[in-house]
């Protein structure tokens, strides 16, 4: 049976509401989001957030600016490159795209910085792509739910991504992505993951399967 429906339905009554996942949220506040939230949780992300895009609401803004003062307006982010390297993207996106985030998953992977996950990730949630977006938390549920798994392998592999392509429905597939990670985020977590509280409990293979512990090194996520 699909997995669609009961974690969609998930979604709507426990999503947290972040500014870059509202309506109005641009595409550049969508990438910004995105590359602080790679290292960083939510919480520390959000202040930060509020300040760069309230500072720099457009690529063009902050690339005007010397690059010290994205490090400088960092805060306690940590991995400060990642503010360089967005800094170099606000510069190439207004040298190279006129100024606009670029649409499509190969044109963003031009830019400095931004990897698979988080092109997919922004051409996904700023425009709508269908793209499997394979964060640490979508691998999880994808892991467990469907390989049976108490955590995914180290590095993504192409059966992880045909098995996440193949689950992307026809129509909201931004929503759907969203939902499978927020389900990773706060049910399926790495550690002591609250089964009592998932949509997906009675068909998850992992807790069908007596939740076999991971085979290998200990894992983070
Ligand atoms: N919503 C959209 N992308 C997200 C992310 N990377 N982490 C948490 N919430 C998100």
């Amino acid at each position: 049976m699909t997995l669609h429906a009961p974690i969609l339905d998930w979604y709507a009554e426990h999503n947290r509401d972040l500014p870059w996942r509202r309506p109005e949220a641009t595409p550049w506040g969508i990438l910004v989001s995105e590359i602080m939230l790679q290292q960083t949780p939510v919480v520390r992300v959000l202040p930060i957030w509020e300040d760069w895009l309230a500072r720099w609401p457009t690529p063009e803004a902050l690339a005007k600016e010397p690059p010290g003062e994205a490090v400088r307006h960092w805060g306690r982010l940590g991995y400060p490159r990642r503010a360089l390297n967005l800094h170099a993207c606000a510069k190439a996106i207004t040298t190279e795209f006129a100024g606009t985030v670029p649409a499509t998953y190969d044109e963003l992977r031009t830019l400095p910085g931004i990897g698979d996950y988080t092109a997919a990730a922004v051409a996904s949630f700023a425009y709508g792509a269908r793209h499997a977006v394979l964060d640490t938390n979508v691998r999880r549920v994808l892991a467990r739910a469907v390989r049976g798994e108490e955590f995914p392998p180290t590095a993504t592999t192409a059966p992880e991504r045909k098995l996440a392509e193949s689950l992307i429905p026809p129509v909201d597939a931004p929503r759907w992505a969203v939902a499978v990670m927020e389900l990773g985020a706060l049910v399926c977590t790495a550690r002591s993951p609250r089964c009592a509280d998932c949509p997906v409990a009675a068909r998850c293979q992992w807790l069908l399967t007596g939740k076999p512990a991971h085979d290998g090194p200990p894992r983070r996520g």
